[in-house]
């Protein structure tokens, strides 16, 4: 039973000075007494399905605690980012009112946000803690972590809520000195001390606000449309697949995707689709416009969506999309395997590095593009504090890799280049060494007996290395198309069993009416 305005808020004052509202007029508390309402009934019920991916698969989530977990997760991004948000964004309240957030989020109050993420609570508390600390400072509280908290008990245990106090309480003595909880020093104490401190932060706060402000494009602006992602944003995304990595994986979650753009986005850019890339594509100044005439049609259908996105968007349907894999889908797969130490023998942007590193578990990925080093290793020292993973990286062509000295590995898992339909910087020509990569205009033109070096000279002689030096009965997965399956059955073996991974749009993914937006994981077992 929730208690009525007045009861609630005799109740409530009680605690204000504690958290610091300076507001309390009616006005102001009606909106909090409004967030409290909506705190519960704003989460999803278990038959609320538009809002539920259910997976598919095999891993199938164990009902409906399972699902909600899901929820949560996938929402978490969305959340955490408008508590990361720019200062003077606008709230839509639940009653379609518009309002300006009350409090904006220090530096600190945001790193101990990032503290509280890293400590295993469950998908659907960690939702609601954060929920009501974007309530509270949307309504004005100067410490609405603390008052996020201290409203645990609605959902968590004691021992939870303990948890929590004492990962912010750690952040706060390594950084702070006692901030958030400390008993001793008064208020005004404090303030007498950390004044001149205070000052300072104030200064720098300010002026890292206005480099972290988010700016829209314009749609003149010459430069490449790239994904504009703070190393914060990063951090978090690698936070939240961390989180769902720890329960049932959907793996069709986007997590750790922001990661693997903030890393290597770039150089992705530069990957050749029907003999050009998008930076090519992009300088061309007639395909340009027409692109962007496209983009402005897009975002004069949806006016509430940003120049950038509605570019991004036209870019990916009108020059199509190079595809990275899904961190989460990763994920799962190394779960399922009982993976500890992955081979990835054709590495790509990152996102199975990331996968694993979600997981705390160890990696070595090979690769030849030379060009995602700088890309691989911001992203090895960004997520370095956050993962138990050892990480090893070979940059060279992974058919001449000797798999003998790689020390043990127990799952590989790939998606290796579909032939020549992605031309990949420093990908070498198999059928015409030393000239110049021929790209199929689609993946529909590409037949049974075409690239016949591709599998003959890289492909199935890695295979069969990786196959050799993989102890019993451990698996090798490959993600990739059916008439790629085809050409290695012919040249090596049979699978032991087929996946089905979920993809949204892939170039040249499988069409037909059961099989669009899939494509199989086809896994040999070592006997
Ligand atoms: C990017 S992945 C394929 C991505 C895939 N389309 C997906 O959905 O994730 C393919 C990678 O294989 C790498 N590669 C190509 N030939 C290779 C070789 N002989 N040895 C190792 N890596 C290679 C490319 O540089 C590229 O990064």
């Amino acid at each position: 039973m929730s208690l009525n305005f007045e009861d609630w808020k005799k109740e409530f004052l009680l605690d204000a000075d504690r958290m610091g509202l300076t507001d309390r007029s009616d006005d102001n508390l009606r909106n909090i007494y409004n967030e409290y309402l909506s705190d519960d009934g704003g989460f999803p019920s278990s038959d609320d399905d538009d809002s539920m991916e259910v997976e598919s698969g095999e891993d199938k989530s164990d009902g409906d605690v399972g699902d909600l977990s899901i929820w949560y997760s996938e929402n978490m991004e969305e959340l955490v980012g408008n508590l990361f948000e720019n200062p003077k964004k606008i709230e839509i309240m639940k009653n379609g009112e518009k309002k300006e957030r009350g409090h904006v989020l220090d530096d600190n109050e945001k790193k101990s946000i990032t503290a509280i993420i890293g400590t295993g609570l469950s998908p659907d508390k960690l939702y609601k803690l954060l929920n009501s600390i974007n309530g509270s400072a949307n309504s004005g509280f100067k410490n609405p972590v603390a008052f996020g908290i201290s409203i645990m008990h609605r959902y968590a245990s004691t021992q939870e809520r303990k948890k929590i106090i004492e990962a912010v309480r750690q952040y706060i003595q390594n950084h702070q000195g006692g901030f958030f909880f400390s008993k001793k020093k008064t208020r005004k104490k404090r303030q007498k001390k950390t004044r001149k401190k205070k000052k300072k932060k104030k200064q720098t706060r300010e002026k890292k606000k206005q480099t972290r402000k988010k700016k829209d494009i314009k749609f003149t602006d010459t430069s490449y449309p790239y994904r504009n992602i703070s190393n914060q944003e990063a951090i978090n995304d690698f936070l939240a697949l961390k989180k769902i990595v720890q329960g049932t994986i959907n793996p069709r979650s986007i997590s750790g995707n922001k990661t693997v753009d903030w890393g290597t986005e770039k150089a992705r850019r530069k990957t050749k689709y029907r003999n050009k890339s998008f930076i090519e594509m992009w300088d061309n100044k007639e395909r340009r416009k027409k692109m962007l005439e496209f983009a402005k049609r897009l975002k004069k259908k949806q006016p509430k969506r940003s120049i950038v996105s509605s570019i991004r968007s036209a870019i990916d349907l009108q020059w199509g999309t190079v595809n990275t894999m899904r961190a989460a889908a990763a994920a799962q797969m190394y779960k399922k395997y009982g993976a500890t130490r992955v081979l990835d023998f054709t590495a790509g942007w990152g996102a199975r590095m990331i996968a694993a590193m979600a997981l705390d578990i160890d990696y070595i990925g090979i690769d030849t593009n030379k060009a995602l080093i700088p890309g691989y290793n911001k992203i090895i020292k960004l997520l370095k504090p956050y993962t138990k993973s050892k990480v090893k990286m070979i940059w060279k062509e992974a058919q001449k890799v000797d798999y003998s000295k790689l020390g043990k590995y127990d799952y590989v898992f790939t998606s290796p280049p579909y032939e020549y339909l992605e031309a990949y910087e420093n990908m070498t020509n198999y059928e015409n060494k030393g000239s110049k990569i021929k790209q199929p205009s689609s993946s529909q033109k590409i037949k049974i007996d075409d690239s016949a070096k591709f599998y003959d000279e890289f492909l199935v002689p890695t295979l069969k290395k990786a196959y050799k030096h993989l102890p019993k009965n451990k698996f090798i997965c490959l993600n990739m198309p059916d008439i790629m399956y085809d050409k290695i059955k012919k040249r090596w073996k049979g699978v032991t069993k087929k996946e089905t991974y979920e993809i949204i749009k892939r170039t040249g993914g499988p069409v037909g009416k059961d099989r669009r937006g899939k494509e199989l994981i086809f896994c040999w077992k070592k006997r």
